[in-house]
């Protein structure tokens, strides 16, 4: 698989018509001088005032950027609101983590929120995984201020087996139920990972100490395409498969 053509491909989103005025917006953003703090809400502060102007422009250029499913963030007083509080989710994981040194993948990373908060773990480096043009804009928008040296790949997590880097510790967070193949995404994300390396996977599952899995037909929850919802024995299970992984 040629990684360098699918890139060049992917590139040419950022020209869809409901992403270029965001790519133009981005590149008219002003250069500030920021400060960040990562707790729950991901806050970015300019060390100079802001005037009016460049305010507004930035809340404007957010707002173009809607929705925002991950986060929040805020930007100088801007507050960037999400469907989701992700804290909730990351706060759960951040004392099993240690990622001091280490390259990180976050696989299906969508804008970045959780990548952002693992730079206070000081990792050796950051690459997301998000085929999605709109959430690449998003971490881009965020990014612009923070300056991290994060890498985010418009690609999926079919593409870790060919991957030029393997991966110390790979999240694989809310991905696994969206996919028809979860055995070949499980193994794409083994695949990926340096021999000892650590998995971070969170599914939906069912209770139950049966080794069974729900295929919902249309809708699970209310939310569309999951094709895969295991009790945690079967999910043992299909991991167990796979050489690289140990839980
Ligand atoms: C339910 S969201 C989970 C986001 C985040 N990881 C979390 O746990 O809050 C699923 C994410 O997977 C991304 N995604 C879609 N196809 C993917 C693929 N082939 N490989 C990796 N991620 C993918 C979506 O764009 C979306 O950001």
């Amino acid at each position: 698989m040629n990684l360098e053509e699918i890139r060049k491909e992917r590139e040419k989103w950022m020209t869809w018509k409901n992403i270029a005025p965001l790519r133009e917006a981005l590149d008219k953003l002003e250069d500030i001088e920021c400060e960040y703090a990562l707790g729950d809400v991901v806050k970015v502060h300019s060390k100079v005032p802001l005037s009016e102007e460049i305010r507004s422009s930035i809340e404007a250029t957010a707002k173009k950027m809607m929705p925002w499913r991950k986060g929040p963030f805020e930007l100088f007083d801007i507050f960037i609101d999400t469907e989701w509080q992700s804290f909730l989710k990351y706060n759960l994981l951040e004392p099993y983590c240690d990622l001091e040194g280490r390259r990180v993948a976050d696989v299906g990373c969508n804008n970045g929120y959780y990548m952002f908060r693992m730079l206070s773990q000081d990792p050796a480096s950051i690459v997301g995984f998000d085929p999605s043009a709109l959430y690449k804009t998003q971490f881009d928008f965020i990014n612009h201020f923070i300056k991290s040296e994060i890498t985010y790949e418009l690609l999926g997590v079919e593409h870790l087996p060919f991957y030029e880097q393997k991966f110390d510790t790979v999240f694989c967070l809310g991905v696994l139920y969206h996919r028809p193949d979860p055995v070949g995404t499980l193994k794409a994300l083994a695949k990926g990972m340096e021999k000892g390396a650590e998995l971070f996977l969170d599914t939906f599952m069912i209770d139950g100490d049966e080794d069974i899995c729900l295929t919902p037909e249309k809708t699970y929850s209310k939310i569309p395409n999951i094709y895969f919802v295991p009790t945690v024995k079967a999910l043992k299970n299909l991991v167990y498969t796979l050489p690289v992984l140990s839980i």
